[in-house]
């Protein structure tokens, strides 16, 4: 969903002033092959948090041969268990490739219809743009996955941590309107999240 580049490649600079979209170039007499690879999806990430999974970002910030080119990628790891909690991608679908285990995928429409399924390795989901969705692991060991995405920089809301872990918070009350519950539910929320 990036636009599209009016020239080759650009490889990001990225400790210039980010322009209008993306970064400005480094110089062209500066640019070699090591520029257009990228080693860092290569290990397992570290699972060892809240959720039991872990995202390896190769965005525009990781990997900044990816500047103008409109696309990107992620490594998730995921132990036993794990859930990669409900987000959004303001800026990009999302391909879900799975290459080890069991994901339970699963993405929620703007009418408020659940589409999931079971995806084992070899097999590929997609979730539309800018949709609520999360991964859960349901098979017995570990699991791997590589998103792709129309984006060099997708952006995720994350809405566990968005909602219940802002700075400064949102307040109670809102959250206790906004979802039926009593207080002392939302701060129990609110003190998983640093808040
Ligand atoms: C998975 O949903 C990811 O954003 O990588
Ligand atoms: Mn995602």
């Amino acid at each position: 969903a990036d636009p599209d580049p009016l020239q080759d490649f650009c490889i990001a600079d990225l400790d210039a002033q980010p322009s209008l979209n993306g970064f400005p170039c480094k110089p062209a007499s500066n640019v070699t092959s090591d520029d257009f690879f990228f080693d860092g999806l290569s290990k397992e990430g570290s699972t060892g948090n809240i959720f039991g999974s872990n995202v390896t970002a190769a965005n525009v910030l990781a990997f900044p041969g990816l500047n103008t080119l409109g696309l990107s990628m992620n490594r998730v790891d995921f132990a036993p268990g794990a859930v990669n909690p409900p987000h959004i991608h303001p800026r990009s679908t999302e391909l879900v490739l799975v290459v080890k285990g069991k994901l339970l995928v699963g993405f929620v429409t703007t009418g408020f219809v659940y589409h999931s399924k079971v995806v084992t390795a070899g097999e590929i989901f997609v979730i539309p743009r800018g949709l609520v969705h999360f991964q859960k692991n349901v098979g017995k060991g570990k699991a791997l996955s590589f998103t792709a995405f129309d984006s060099q920089l997708p952006g995720v809301v994350i809405l566990p941590l968005t909602l219940f872990g802002s700075t400064p918070p949102i307040p109670n009350d809102v959250l206790t309107k906004g979802f039926q519950v009593d207080e002392d539910v939302v701060k129990a929320i609110k003190s998983k999240f640093g808040n």
